[in-house]
């Protein structure tokens, strides 16, 4: 990522792409994002792709990305952040077409925006992407689609960056644990997930803010990790750290908390 080039955001104008769009533009980046749902980052300097881009789409993911380039520069910064979340079930219910859904835009459709602007960025020399990968993928859930495409995102992180290495592109991983955007609170609202068996396995006993995921991703982009690639960096409140405690009494309670 220099000052020359641009920042391209996907699922840009929601959540945690939307947090990352703003730090990255608040800190002086050209950012352009992109979204199936296009929708301005009103009172910021973000740039808005005004046509829907679908990253599971091959043969659009490569005409936008050609056109972005042409229409505001090279890109030299990427952030994979468009996903949907996986439907639960058991796994005797779980619908064919709903796990294809969720490979196709959380797996492949990461996979094809990586590798439309990685190739450009290996052939120029220079670029960092980051990979929004999840909790889940690491653990499990009764999200069977979304835990298998966010462990081959992490997966597919690594090969990236071993194939992209000695061409000086560095590509990264975030996973966040339950992170409150709106998507969240909509899961809560419905009933889906629960916030208070969401926040207490945690270290911290809360849920992730998007701007924190955001700086994480940051970093990642930024010279200040030049020696960084191929990693899956958990920006999980301790939730990886604190979900096993139960078995042992559960985490240790502050009194007065
Ligand atoms: N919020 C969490 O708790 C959490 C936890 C771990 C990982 N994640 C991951 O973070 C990413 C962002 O999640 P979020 O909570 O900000 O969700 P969100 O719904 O707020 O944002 C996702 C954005 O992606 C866009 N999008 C969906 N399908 C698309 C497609 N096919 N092409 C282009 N854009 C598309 C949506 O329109 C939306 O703007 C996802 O990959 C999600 O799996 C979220």
């Amino acid at each position: 990522m220099t000052a020359e080039g641009i920042v391209l955001v996907t699922g840009g104008s929601r959540g945690i792409g939307a947090a990352t769009a703003t730090l990255l533009a608040e800190q002086g980046q050209k950012v352009v994002i992109v979204d199936i749902a296009p929708e301005p980052l009103a009172g910021t300097r973000v740039i808005l792709w005004p046509a829907p881009f679908d990253v599971a789409n091959e043969s659009a993911v490569v005409s936008s990305i050609a056109d972005i380039e042409a229409a505001h520069g090279p890109i030299t910064g990427l952030v994979n952040a468009a996903g949907v979340f996986g439907k639960m079930h058991r796994i005797e219910h779980v619908r064919m077409e709903q796990w294809d859904r969720e490979v196709n835009i959380d797996l492949r459709g990461t996979f094809l925006v990586s590798r439309s602007v990685g190739v450009k960025m290996a052939e120029r020399r220079h670029g960092a992407i980051v990979n929004v990968a999840s909790v889940a993928g690491m653990t499990s859930g009764p999200i069977h689609a979304y835990t298998a495409a966010k462990a081959g995102v992490i997966q597919i992180t690594q090969t990236m960056a071993a194939e992209w290495g000695r061409r000086g592109v560095r590509i990264n991983a975030v996973s966040p644990g339950f992170t409150r955007t709106a998507a969240l609170e909509a899961a809560i609202a419905s009933g889906a997930l629960n916030r208070k068996s969401a926040e207490s396995p945690t270290a911290m006993n809360r849920l992730v803010e998007p701007i924190e995921v955001a700086q994480a991703i940051a970093w990642l982009l930024s010279p200040m990790s030049s020696g960084v690639t191929g990693i899956n960096l958990p920006v999980d409140a301790g939730y990886i750290a604190g979900t096993t405690w139960a078995a042992y009494g559960g985490l240790p309670e502050v009194s007065g908390a």
